[in-house]
């Protein structure tokens, strides 16, 4: 299905690694203008000169997407090279302690709740008003089914992935009249830097064979038997971005191996 995408200006933060560049770089593929944002300069660079080495069109967006301040900057700075994304992809998000709620520290909940929730209003509100003027826009939010079941030892990032649903519901009644599309996506386990991240620091704390032995567990309670890859999560992205999807709005499309199953 050719999705239409060529020629968008689509925005994706945390583009620098994982779910975020491979994001990126399938909407590049697609012939699509991508302003690739993160907080760290190199990994910008890099997903950047990925989708240059293949032929693409992309804008380097460093920023914190915590700080309203600094997102308005970047915005701007892309408006001022004639960048004005009408596609925005909220994918960032930070996962400090893998531990007991009562073991993390509040200032690690409130940097994700920063990230993750803060981070997802204030793209949306710098992006919003183009977009309004323009009569059209779509926004996919990435959540988890961390929130949407529950995760013991993901206590605050759950929290806010849940915020980050409840907006994406709310966000999509008030401005489908200006033929806006907001839909989430939410991955289960999925490969990834941040998932392998998590998983050493498991095993420094359980062992290497716990881990496997997990692994396994997790695959065998997941109906398709396999974790999820970045692209399993693109494909579904670029689909609710495009206007085969136009008539899906407010809705939560589970990109997790049927690991949860809500209606
Ligand atoms: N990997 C999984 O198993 C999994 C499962 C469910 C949901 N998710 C969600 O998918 C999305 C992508 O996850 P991933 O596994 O690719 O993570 P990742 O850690 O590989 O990538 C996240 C990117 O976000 C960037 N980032 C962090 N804070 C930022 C900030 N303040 N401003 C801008 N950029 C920032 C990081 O530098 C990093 O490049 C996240 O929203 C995550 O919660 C992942």
């Amino acid at each position: 299905m050719d999705l239409k995408l060529a020629g968008k200006a689509v925005m994706v933060t945390g583009a620098g690694s994982g779910i975020g560049q491979t994001i990126a770089c399938a909407f590049a593929r697609e012939g699509a203008v991508v302003a690739v944002n993160d907080i760290a300069e190199d990994l910008v660079g890099k997903t950047v000169a990925l989708i240059e080495q293949a032929g693409g069109h992309a804008f380097a967006a460093l920023c914190d997407i915590g700080s309203l301040d600094a997102v308005q900057a970047m915005v701007a700075s892309l408006a001022a090279r004639d960048m004005r994304p009408d596609i925005l992809v909220n994918n960032a998000a930070v996962l400090l302690a893998s531990a007991p709620f009562l073991d993390t520290r509040p200032e690690d909940c409130e940097r994700e709740i920063r990230v993750i929730l803060h981070g997802t209003m204030n793209c949306t509100r710098a992006l919003l008003p183009g977009m309004v003027d323009r009569h059209y826009g779509k926004i996919v939010n990435i959540v988890s089914d961390a929130a949407r079941a529950g995760q013991e030892r993901e206590v605050n990032y759950s929290a806010a992935k849940g915020g980050v649903l409840a907006f994406t519901k709310s966000i999509a009644r008030e401005v489908g009249r200006h033929n806006i599309n907001v839909n989430a996506v939410s991955p289960a386990a999925t490969n990834t830097p941040l998932r392998q991240g998590l998983l050493r620091k498991l095993a420094d704390r359980i062992g290497e064979a716990a881990v496997q032995e997990r692994e396994e567990k997790i695959r065998r309670a997941y109906p398709l038997k396999r974790i999820g890859e970045p692209d399993d999560v693109s494909n579904a992205v670029l689909f609710l971005c495009s206007d085969a999807a136009r008539h899906v709005t407010g809705q939560v499309l589970g990109v997790n191996g049927g690991y949860t199953m809500i209606g």
